[in-house]
């Protein structure tokens, strides 16, 4: 989804814009544009592809202004062309508009203003909405800050979807506009120069000082002062909040990518997302944030975790962990389908909505829906101010730190850490005894330097990944909680280096995929030295009775694999319920020099943003 920015202050705006787009580049890459209040005019400069572009453009044909709006673009409606570029303008072309989401009835709206003879030059949804704000701007004759808001609202109220914006108006100068509903906002407070944005990354180098917009909520901004109201006209008591995010969260610092960073930064993510949690002398979970009782918590008799993407393969491994740790049923759900589908769920279902940025459209919804059926539903989110945890009944945040990548990695071992958590309170509240809980404490808490373990193997999986850049396509397989492991391993492999590959449970195998082995397509399975070590043994036969490569991650001290297997990784030893975080390491480095060895960006891969934030 698309990033945008805009300033209003004393200083010039475009180093301030190009800086905030690089930070939010992450959301959409596919062009990129800026517009200034100039000298009673708005300058406009465009670029399609990356942030880069735009930057050489502008140097070639500098503007100057500080006031100004910008956006980094995912193309959802139009090809990624410069005219589809933002920022658009208005028909008078005094009106210049930068936006976050999707009008979902932008066709209707488009033909009502041809009608009207507007003519448009782009194929986008947001080229409407600025028509729509100028059509209600130049109508009401009011040329005022405030007659700019109430064009703004007026314009709002007809549009269906979702929206982050920035609006500034050639007539108005001194004022930036923003609005949201169902996109992020914020806006930042500094001395005599305000910001709006997507998230604090790309202002945090200015200000820590910020107010997470709500829906339904525009911000009026001058230098030196700014107003909040609702669409519906009504003022709003807003909320000052700190950032505490550091400046090197958004620095790659050392490495060649983010992705490579936040995997490197894994044991420290595991260890602050079960810093405080671990009671050993209860010997359980401590999950304060889940805003419930024990007593609450015994009552629940099924659980519904859903996620998208990444995050619905942690839920999918949680629904193992849980069943296994709490003898709870649990119950996974992709979040696109959850919110359409009907579920039926009694009184005490407990819904988890999980989500990295905590702004994915369909989790949201997800969240939204199971609320409106009335079940308590929970977030796992790493970003505390997004909108899945403002809207959750309480939660369980990831503490994984700012995560940039586009590929997750350490969210992902964030939350299988977090559902371990889980399925210890559940289960102490439950069956399992004192000196187990004690157990599970004493493994967990060994888990981050099992992880740096882990990462020293990566050197060696460099060399697997070598060996197998050519190969065009890869199975992934596991058994029981690994078996989302092997999902997650697939989709990181397909995601940075565009090679089709799919996960399965190992045994599904002989039941068609298998058609697929020959020497030119690698299975990775993932064998830990578990219970069902010697079933996964017989699947890797059968692969190697057709000539299929094998790659397996094994356990330290394993020699059986070796005997069978082309490549094996050995991850340190560890109990089944923790196998699955030590396994995910092995295969985001894999796909990550596989990318890396083909070329490829793996910090932002073609087509894919960070956090999808429409349906
Ligand atoms: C994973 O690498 C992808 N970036 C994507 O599948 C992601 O997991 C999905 O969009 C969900 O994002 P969220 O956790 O921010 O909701």
């Amino acid at each position: 989804m698309c990033g945008i920015i805009g300033y209003i202050g004393g200083s010039e705006a475009v180093p301030v814009l190009l800086e905030g787009l690089r930070r939010l580049e992450y959301r959409g890459y596919d062009s990129a544009g800026v517009a200034l209040l100039s000298g009673g005019a708005i300058e406009v400069r465009k670029a399609v592809g990356r942030i880069a572009n735009l930057a050489e453009a502008i140097q070639q044909n500098p503007i100057h202004g500080t006031t100004g709006i910008s956006h980094t673009r995912w193309a959802t409606h139009g090809g990624v062309t410069l005219e589809n570029a933002h920022p658009h303008f208005d028909a008078s072309g005094h009106l210049a508009l930068v936006h976050n989401g999707v009008i979902e009835n932008y066709q209707t709206l488009r033909d009502r203003l041809i009608a009207e003879g507007h003519v448009f030059k782009s194929q986008t949804d947001t080229e409407v909405l600025a028509h729509l704000v100028g059509e209600a701007f130049e109508k009401s004759g009011d040329r005022t800050k405030e007659g700019l808001v109430g064009a703004l609202r007026q314009a709002l109220r007809q549009v269906i979807g979702t929206y982050g914006i920035a609006v500034i108006h050639s007539e108005i100068p001194g004022v930036l506009v923003g609005a949201r509903r169902g996109s992020p906002l914020v806006l930042g407070i500094g001395k005599d120069e305000h910001f709006l944005a997507s998230d604090v990354s790309a202002i945090i180098a200015h200000t820590r000082e910020v107010v997470y917009l709500n829906d339904y909520e525009i911000a009026a901004v001058e230098n030196d002062r700014f107003e909040i109201s609702t669409v519906s006209g009504s003022g709003v008591d807003f909320q000052v909040s700190k950032v505490e995010l550091s400046a090197d969260a958004v620095d790659k610092g050392k490495y060649p990518h983010f992705m490579l960073k936040e995997i490197y930064e894994q044991p420290s993510s595991i260890r602050d997302a079960m810093r405080g949690r671990l009671s050993a002398e209860e010997a359980t979970a401590k999950l304060g944030g889940l805003n419930m009782t024990n007593g609450e918590l015994r009552a629940v008799d099924r659980i519904v975790l859903t996620g998208c993407g990444t995050a619905f393969h942690a839920a999918l491994a949680g629904e193992y962990l849980i069943e296994s740790l709490a003898h709870v049923p649990v119950e996974c759900e992709f979040a696109s389908e959850f919110r359409y589908r009907n579920l039926p769920m009694d009184r005490d279902t407990l819904v988890f909505a999980i989500s990295q940025s905590g702004e994915t459209a369909d989790t949201l919804a997800a969240l939204r829906e199971s609320q409106r059926k009335g079940h308590r539903t929970l977030g796992i989110c790493n970003n505390v101010a997004s909108t899945i945890a403002r809207e959750s009944d309480g939660g369980a945040y990831m503490h994984a730190g700012l995560e940039i990548g586009v590929a997750a990695t350490k969210s992902f071992t964030s939350q299988l850490t977090i559902l371990t958590l889980l399925g210890l309170l559940l289960g102490r509240i439950r069956h399992l005894s004192h000196a187990e809980g004690r157990t599970i404490i004493h493994e967990m808490e060994k888990l981050p330097d099992l992880v740096a373990k882990a990462l020293e193997l990566d050197e060696s999986i460099q060399r697997v990944a070598k060996k197998y850049v050519s190969a065009k396509n890869f199975l992934f397989l596991g058994r029981q909680a690994n078996y989302p492991i092997a999902l997650e391993g697939a989709l990181k492999l397909k995601e940075i280096s565009y090679i089709s590959a799919s996960g399965y449970p190992s045994a599904e195998l002989k039941h068609g995929v298998i058609a697929l082995i020959n020497e030119e397509t690698p299975s990775v399975f993932i064998a830990p030295q578990d219970a069902v070590f010697d079933k996964n043994i017989s699947n890797i036969e059968e692969v190697k009775a057709r000539k299929g490569p094998v790659i397996a991650i094994g356990t330290e001290g394993d020699t059986a694999l070796a005997k069978i297997c082309d490549d094996v990784i050995l991850i340190p030893h560890a109990p089944d319920y923790l196998t699955p975080i030590l396994s995910a390491i092995p295969l985001q480095l894999l796909s990550y020099h596989i990318a890396v060895a083909l070329g490829c960006d793996v910090d932002k891969p073609r087509n894919l943003a960070k956090s999808v934030t429409v349906e």
